[in-house]
């Protein structure tokens, strides 16, 4: 499985063409970004444990009936995917309010919500990714209403899943963020990747945090944190 060229360098992974037209490899960089890659810094073994602890959960997910763009780890950095049609959107859910919906509704951190809530962005870091709802999404065209539909149903299966695959680890899934993509122009398939880079996790005992607002408060032991969620989980995370 050679890479042959880069199509896409993002803030995190890059993905390569490979010889067969519908498949990429997607490599998981040690870089890493926060607030719309204004905080940015390279964290040492970053993207083998990501690239790892991505293909144990899409994995996990495909066997609870969540279609996924992953088909196999390649070494330790490196995922052969499904080359999808992106939609230009982020779907997020929410079990407790932290990070920016605190800021925009002045909502307490940490408040439990009494049911998931689900919100889109568009994914735009000029713009700062900002909210917005099925309207939006319809008039400019960025998915249809099947589209959407699917998305959100896929994404609340997603929060099910595997807020009880984390709770029986001991931490708490608080939100996260999923991309979805088309295969052959119809199906919607789980894309880009599910790691505590995209996530919130709390330790149920005591609170502390194990994703990526340690790196976005300056708290410290990123990788480390992302090790003992994936030690917990039962991963077996292969390094150098
Ligand atoms: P960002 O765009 O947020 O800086 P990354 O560094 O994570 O993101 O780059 C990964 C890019 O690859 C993202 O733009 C994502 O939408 C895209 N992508 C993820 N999975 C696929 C896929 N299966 N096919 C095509 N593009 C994908
Ligand atoms: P937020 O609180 O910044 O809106 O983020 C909610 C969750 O979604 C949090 O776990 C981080 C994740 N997320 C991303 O990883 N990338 C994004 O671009 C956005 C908007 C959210
Ligand atoms: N908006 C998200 C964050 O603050 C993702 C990103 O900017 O990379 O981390």
């Amino acid at each position: 499985m050679n890479k042959i060229k880069e199509i896409t360098s993002g803030k995190a992974k890059s993905l390569f063409t490979t010889d067969n037209e519908k498949h990429l490899i997607m490599n998981f960089r040690d870089d890493t970004s926060a607030f719309d890659g204004k905080k940015k810094e390279a964290l040492l073994g970053k993207g083998a444990v990501n690239n790892q602890f991505n293909a144990f959960i899409l994995d996990h997910l495909e066997s609870n009936d969540v279609p996924t763009h992953h088909i196999k780890v390649i070494n330790q950095t490196d995922s052969l995917v499904h080359r999808l049609e992106m939609f230009p959107i982020e779907c997020v859910i929410r079990n407790i309010a932290s990070g920016s919906i605190c800021r925009r509704l002045g909502t307490e951190d940490g408040l439990v919500l009494e049911s998931p809530l689900f919100e889109f962005f568009l994914k735009d870091d000029d713009l700062g990714d900002p909210l917005i709802n099925d309207e939006h999404i319809i008039s400019f065209g960025w998915a249809n209403q099947v589209h959407i539909d699917q998305m959100k149903k896929l994404t609340y299966k997603i929060n099910n899943v595997l807020s009880k695959l984390f709770l029986d680890s001991g931490l708490i899934l608080v939100d996260f963020k999923v991309e979805f993509g088309l295969l052959d122009g119809n199906k919607i398939i789980l894309a880009d990747e599910f790691t505590p880079d995209g996530c919130r996790l709390w330790d149920v005992e005591t609170g502390k945090k194990m994703d990526k607002d340690r790196f976005r408060e300056g708290l410290g032991d990123v990788v480390e944190s992302y090790h003992q969620v994936a030690d917990r989980l039962g991963m077996n995370i292969i390094l150098d």
